[in-house]
């Protein structure tokens, strides 16, 4: 009998320390008016010394296995989705498996830039309608303040660390995952990267001098791609679903820029008020963006089962991806529950 994947509970996680544009006047040629007129952002968070992308993705983690009302021993899979990995290897998700006791998941990361969480969403929908698994733990996770060049007004001024997770289960076919777009052009790879300390170039002093260390980006260029492709696979998916625009409910997007929202949504032609903002309080938090915009919908109880979600993001890569989701939990009610950090 065919099945189909749905989200099953929710959960973020954001670092205290708050950096706001008042502070990073302080750091950089820079002001509050450039930032929020071209970016919208106020403020973002920034991991504390001792945290790493995987103690963001634990604390995610629990929050949304709390939601679903699952134990950790009954997750069959975890996925990490970052570009900003503890290190290498192993694998964030076998960090974020030991420490959560997942002990009987498989795990694995996976890179495609800020569309992780929706490259994630097909991948796990995938190893529940294919592979018959129970319980897929998706989880987006950035340290993004660590691979800023703080020197560099016109990136530094964009980031911030957090994490956000879905438990993704089984549901009836026509409810959860609609529909996906996923697409990928290499050939734009250069606008968006971190050029040093993989087997391309080894870091030396004087790489890390030339802040070869930090990531680098042709944001203007990223824009336009960005305000250009939204649209497209958006309409891609939402056609494969046989959705139209006006039964959209929430446009969880991921949230670099403001400017871009807004670009997005006119040509969707999607009300302002169904695009889902965090860009404000967040900045730009990569893979994580995109749960953590869903979560900080979810836990205001502003989604009722039967709600299309799409889901659309754009990233290092350059990679674009969109899903429709048809919507299954319950509004969130739980007032006493912790707030996002
Ligand atoms: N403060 C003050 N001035 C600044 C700053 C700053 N922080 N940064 C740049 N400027 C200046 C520039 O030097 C330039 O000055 P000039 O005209 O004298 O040369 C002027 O502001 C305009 O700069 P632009 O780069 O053209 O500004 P733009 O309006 O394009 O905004 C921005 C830049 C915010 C980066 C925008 O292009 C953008 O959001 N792009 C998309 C980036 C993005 O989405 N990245 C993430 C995708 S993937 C991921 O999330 C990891």
């Amino acid at each position: 009998m065919p099945r189909g994947a749905t989200i099953g509970g929710v959960g973020s996680y954001v670092p205290e320390r708050i950096l706001t544009n008042a502070d990073l006047e302080q750091m950089v040629d820079t002001s509050d008016e450039w930032i929020v007129s071209h970016t919208g952002i106020r403020e973002r968070r920034i991991a504390a010394d001792d945290q790493a992308s995987s103690d963001l993705a634990i604390m995610a983690a629990q929050r949304a296995l709390q939601d679903a009302g699952v134990g950790a021993p009954e997750i069959d899979l975890i996925i990490v989705t970052t570009v900003t990995p503890d290190m290498p290897f192993p694998a964030t998700a076998c960090l974020v498996q030991d420490g959560i006791g997942a002990t009987n998941a498989a795990a694995f990361d996976l890179s495609s830039g800020c569309t992780g969480f929706i490259y994630g969403l097909v991948a796990g929908a995938n190893f529940i309608r294919i592979e018959d698994y129970e319980h897929v733990l998706l989880i987006s996770t950035e340290t993004l303040t660590r691979i800023a060049n703080w020197t560099d007004r016109s990136t530094c001024v964009l980031f911030g660390d957090g994490a956000g997770a879905a438990v993704l289960k089984p549901c009836r076919e026509g409810e959860g995952l609609l529909s996906h777009v996923l697409e990928s052009y290499g050939e734009h790879g250069d606008l968006l990267m971190l050029p040093g300390g993989g087997s391309r170039l080894r870091l030396t002093p004087e790489l890390i001098a030339q802040h070869k260390d930090c990531l680098e980006m042709e944001g203007p260029e990223i824009f336009k791609l960005a305000v250009r492709g939204i649209p497209k696979v958006a309409e891609k998916a939402l056609d494969k679903a046989g959705i139209s625009a006006s039964e959209v409910g929430a446009v969880v997007m991921h949230q670099a820029n403001k400017r871009i929202l807004d670009a997005a949504g006119q040509r969707l032609g999607i009300p302002s008020e169904r695009i889902v903002c965090t860009v404000d309080k967040y900045g730009n938090t990569s893979a994580a963006s995109v749960p953590l915009a869903l979560d900080d919908i979810y836990r205001r109880g502003q989604l009722d089962p039967g709600d299309i979600v799409l889901f659309v993001g754009f990233g290092a890569g350059f990679t674009l991806g969109a899903a429709v989701l048809r919507w299954t939990l319950e509004p969130f009610t739980n007032t006493t529950s912790a707030p996002a950090h």
